[in-house]
């Protein structure tokens, strides 16, 4: 489904990503371990069009996305929640969560189909909803971007490090709703990143490992780097 051909990227002269190449198929959970400063966040932005200027290529069922600015990705159904998260804090949650969804067109019919959705897959949201997006604790940020993603992510779901601070309870209900959402969607695609792949426990039906902008297959890799 989505497949990067050799991509390479600089930062400030420094390179950051170099030849990656991966095929994210659908109904897979792909976890991108890396430790920090590997390039995760990088890699992430650059799927959702937010670092222009890299070399290779992003296609999207053999559509090159170079063409597709980051305002009308989440058109093409991939959802993003950033590691800062980034609520709009004079929103409620709730518009928070319908508002990528609005501005790409959605009928308000629509929209409520996903939130309904996305709640019974993320119940922890239902008491936030009526909040405002400035008034939650970190971990009920990450919630909310989450279900932010999954409201917009109709084909994929990027995750970037969702589990980072997380308090234990909170880690294992963001487990609990990924399992559901995975069960509930089977032909979704989810993106993880996380430093530390223990985290991830059984979630993931693969691992990538990033090092040093390079990225690598396998278990094996993500536990020699620990
Ligand atoms: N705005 C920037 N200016 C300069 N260097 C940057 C900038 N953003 C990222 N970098 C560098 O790019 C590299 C990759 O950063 P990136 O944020 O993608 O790593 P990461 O794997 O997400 O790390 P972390 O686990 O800390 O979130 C790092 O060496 C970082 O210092
Ligand atoms: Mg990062």
């Amino acid at each position: 489904m989505l497949s990067l051909e050799q991509v390479s990227t600089q930062i400030a002269g420094v390179a950051v990503l170099r030849g990656v190449s991966c095929q994210l198929e659908p109904g897979s959970t792909v976890a991108v371990v890396g430790r920090n400063g590997a390039g995760k966040t990088t890699l992430l932005r650059l799927i959702m069009g937010l670092r222009p200027g890299h070399q290779g290529r992003v296609l999207l069922d053999g559509q090159d996305l170079a063409a597709v600015p980051a305002r009308l990705r989440a058109r093409l159904g991939i959802g993003y929640a950033p590691e800062d998260r980034v609520m709009f804090p004079s929103f409620s949650v709730e518009e928070n969560l319908r508002f990528p969804c609005e501005v790409i067109g959605l009928s308000r019919q629509a929209v409520n189909a996903r939130l309904e959705q996305t709640l019974d897959i993320i119940a922890e949201l239902k008491p936030m909803l009526a909040r405002s997006g400035a008034a939650l604790s970190g971990g009920q940020g990450k919630m909310a971007a989450f279900g932010r993603a999954v409201m917009v992510g109709a084909r994929m779901v990027l995750l970037d490090e969702p589990f980072q601070g997380l308090a234990p309870v909170l880690a294992q209900q963001y487990s609990a709703s990924l399992r559901r959402l995975h069960q509930s969607r089977p032909e979704l695609c989810i993106v993880i990143t996380e430093s530390n792949r223990s985290l991830l426990g059984d979630l993931p039906s693969q691992t990538l490992v990033l090092e040093r902008g390079e990225l690598h297959r396998g278990d094996a890799a993500a536990a020699a780097l620990h």
